[in-house]
């Protein structure tokens, strides 16, 4: 799933079903007091990041959701984390090689009432009507989980909030979208970061999307 649409200077790990894995005390503490369904994403998550940290020969340490729910990476590691149902997976990569990433997986069906007026922006929607109909992919859900992909990747560089508005997200039959920000953002790669370049993929009745921002790009 994942995988599809991830460079090899990323590694990662995905799980279908749950997983339990010791947690650390200050893992522990962030989840104290949810219900059991947050407890289980949180830890089956986690467990995919340590299969992923282990893969790039980092061991395991607290990943822990801090400012904005922003999650705690390893010195000189980025990384990003997603759950929904029936799916859970976590990408990480070398500061060294990736300057940052965001995922996000979704249903494979169509947005709910009113969400998609709510997330897109007039030029969004037009790009969305062009996309070919019988394509088996839910469309708006896609444009969704990129644009959660585009915040997952954003935030951890630009430390703010970054609105549904902000950037206007065109995606591409082939398997990739673009995304334009609308607000100045920080330096990333030595100039200002003016939107991302990510892929998505459907499949296993799910949509997932990927930002990869490699150094030296
Ligand atoms: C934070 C947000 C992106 C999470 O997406 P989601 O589809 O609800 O949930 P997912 O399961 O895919 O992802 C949750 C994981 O995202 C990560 N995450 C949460 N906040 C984050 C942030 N500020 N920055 C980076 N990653 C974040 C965490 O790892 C979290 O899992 P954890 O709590 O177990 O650690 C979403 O809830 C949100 O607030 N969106 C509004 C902002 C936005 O999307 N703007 C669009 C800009 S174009």
């Amino acid at each position: 799933m994942i995988g599809a649409i991830l460079p090899p200077s990323v590694r990662w790990a995905q799980s279908f079903t749950d997983r339990e894995v010791a947690l650390f005390p200050q893992e522990q503490a962030a989840i104290a007091k949810v219900v059991e369904k947050r407890r289980v994403e949180f830890t089956t998550v986690r467990a995919c990041a340590r299969d992923a940290l282990g893969a790039l020969g980092v061991g395991p340490a607290p990943l822990v959701p801090g400012e904005r729910g922003a999650p705690s990476w390893p010195d000189g590691v980025v990384g990003s984390m997603t759950h929904c149902a029936g799916y859970r997976a976590a990408v990480v990569g070398r500061s060294a090689e990736v300057a940052t990433v965001g995922i996000d997986a979704e249903p494979n069906e169509p947005l709910p009432e009113g969400v998609l007026g709510a997330i897109a922006r007039p030029e969004d929607l037009e790009a969305l009507a062009a996309l070919p109909t019988a394509a088996g992919v839910a469309w708006d859900r896609v444009l969704f989980s990129a644009k959660e992909s585009v915040y997952k990747a954003w935030y951890p560089v630009a430390r703010k909030w970054l609105d549904f508005e902000e950037a206007r997200v065109r995606i591409a039959p082939d398997g990739t979208f673009t995304a334009g920000l609308l607000v100045s953002g920080p330096t990333l790669l030595g100039r200002p970061l003016t939107g991302f370049a990510g892929r998505w993929v459907a499949a296993d009745g799910l949509v997932a999307t990927a930002i990869v921002v490699e150094q030296g790009a």
